[in-house]
């Protein structure tokens, strides 16, 4: 698959040199302010995918990624890395990790092994330890069936260098293409290691004493659930319910998501050590925008359950219109579960089950010292088009909104060149939508114009927005985290006004905008 992928990858990007030639960027601006983030993670240069092993130590939190330093479309894979003190300023590191003659190193994990469970640790250091998937390309390309296999390498200077371990890989397929992306956790019950790993259309636990010895435990998920596309990167996490221990595994998968290509779905339910028993089987999506894939979390942050993914869609991510890198993360996400509100559920097909939960999503509280407060305003009536900022003003980087009840509105970024990116609300289907129809440059591929939409989860007329914008990106978290859309796009000219629209006239009952500094 990863063969076709870079023959898939050469067509394209002939092509897309072809199509980049005839975009007009902004001739002021140059590739590099009009795109790069200010807020979002970006590889100095070179290729990105998915977040990898991401842990907290000492006070730092370690984001590893999927890296390809020697050019901005996928490629032999490395893992790239980054270290951050608040989760939004990041240092970027030297690479972590190589390929070798056993693979390039594909998605995985890493953990802290306190009690040196492996062996690995030396003179009273726990290892740091990294699971991850080595692809072994020649193997691929020769038609054979077991070229993925999971192999681990430790850190005894918190992440600065690392080895890898010699009697790799340590969990060999089954001669099974589709075996990979090892998420480890430390299950105290059964004081076990659980991995959970994606093989083609379902997820496999494994458990282990010392991170090296692994044991198929169960399966689950072949009939369950969507599958539109193949199962990636799972994640398995425990949340407090009122003192009740309840489980979600995320699971990515590519193509299939319900605003094409790729995006994670999620289940809740019981996870003993041996096998994860889901409560519903309704389809759940972790956000429903087209642009936040192989989102996992952090290891070793205690109860806090925070995530990052990945701010592209397999479908475009090779084409996407900037030079020096490609790809961006998304913000990091605070995770909770709430019970979902039964009265609401036009929009999913949900028996009548009291264990019906929803993965909630927040940007995460660091980002709040980041933000000043541009504009606040109360109890107010917009109606037509209100012009939030505008004639030569910067434009907010977050709306935050409180509105009294929820009415269709529009809010419209656009400028003088007749691009707008539209995020809003549709009452008469109950659906959130981001219209990126013309939004700027989509000619790299073909679906990439369009109106992703998102249903609403609560029942409560009262609706409140926070709506992140980075240059290129927009990140929607609507009734507290409930409903959450991601979505890119790509301007010629920067937007130059913002106004809130609203044909019945929308009552606000608090509006803060907000810049990043
Ligand atoms: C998900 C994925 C993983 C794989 C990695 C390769 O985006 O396809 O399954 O490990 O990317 O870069």
């Amino acid at each position: 698959m990863y063969f076709y992928r870079i023959l898939l990858l050469t067509a394209f990007f002939m092509v897309q040199s072809n199509l980049q030639s005839q975009v007009q960027l902004d001739a002021n601006a140059t590739n590099e302010s009009l795109y790069r983030p200010n807020f979002h993670f970006t590889p100095k240069k070179g290729w990105m995918n998915d977040p990898n092993g991401m842990i907290f130590l000492n006070g730092q939190y370690h984001l590893f990624y999927q890296h390809y330093p020697d050019a901005t479309v996928w490629g032999p894979m490395h893992w790239g890395q980054a270290t951050s003190k608040d989760l939004v300023q990041w240092d970027h590191q030297p690479i972590a990790l190589y390929p070798d003659s056993i693979g390039m190193i594909f998605s995985g994990s890493a953990v802290l092994d306190k009690n040196n469970t492996s062996g690995l640790g030396r003179n009273g250091v726990a290892p740091l330890v990294a699971i991850f998937t080595q692809h072994f390309m020649p193997g691929e390309k020769a038609g054979r069936t077991d070229f993925q296999n999971q192999s681990i390498a430790y850190s005894l200077d918190q992440g600065k260098t690392w080895t890898k371990y010699a009697g790799n890989p340590v969990l060999k397929t089954p001669n099974l293409k589709d075996f990979r992306d090892p998420k480890v956790i430390w299950h105290g019950p059964t004081q076990k290691w659980i991995m959970s790993l994606a093989v083609a259309n379902h997820i496999e636990f494994y458990s282990s004493p010392n991170l090296i010895n692994w044991t198929k435990e169960s399966e689950m998920g072949k009939d369950l659930f969507a599958h539109g596309g193949v199962w990636e990167c799972p994640d398995l996490l425990s949340f407090d319910v009122n003192g009740k221990t309840v489980w979600v595994l995320l699971v990515s998968m590519n193509p299939g998501g319900p605003n094409s290509g790729s995006a994670t779905q999620y289940m809740v339910g019981d996870f003993d050590g041996h096998v994860f028993k889901p409560f519903t089987t309704d389809i759940k999506w972790m956000d429903y925008g087209p642009d936040n894939y192989a989102g996992v979390s952090f290891s070793n942050l205690g109860d806090r359950k925070v995530l990052i993914g990945w701010m592209s869609n397999w479908n475009y991510a090779n084409l996407v219109p900037t030079e020096k890198w490609r790809s961006a993360m998304t913000v990091p996400r605070e995770l909770s579960l709430v019970k979902q509100d039964t009265d609401a559920n036009a929009n999913i097909n949900s028996s009548q089950n009291q264990n019906n939960f929803l993965l909630v999503s927040r940007p995460v509280k660091e980002l709040e010292a980041h933000f000043t407060k541009m504009l606040s305003k109360k109890n107010m009536v917009a109606e037509k088009e209100f012009t939030l900022m505008g004639a030569g003003k910067i434009l907010p980087n977050r709306i935050d909104l409180d509105i009294v009840k929820a009415t269709d509105f529009d809010i419209v970024f656009s400028n003088a060149f007749n691009e707008k990116l539209i995020i809003g609300y549709d009452a008469a289907k109950k659906q959130f939508f981001i219209d990126r129809r013309n939004a700027g440059v989509s000619n790299f591929h073909q679906g990439f114009a369009a109106m992703p939409t998102a249903p609403r989860f609560v029942a409560d007329a009262e609706m409140d927005l926070s709506v992140l914008i980075d240059k290129t990106s927009v990140e929607l978290f609507a009734d507290g985290g409930r409903t959450v859309m991601t979505a890119l796009f790509f301007p010629t000219h920067p937007f130059t006004n913002c106004s809130l629209q609203s044909k019945e006239g929308i009552s606000v009952k608090t509006m803060n905008l907000f810049l990043f500094k």
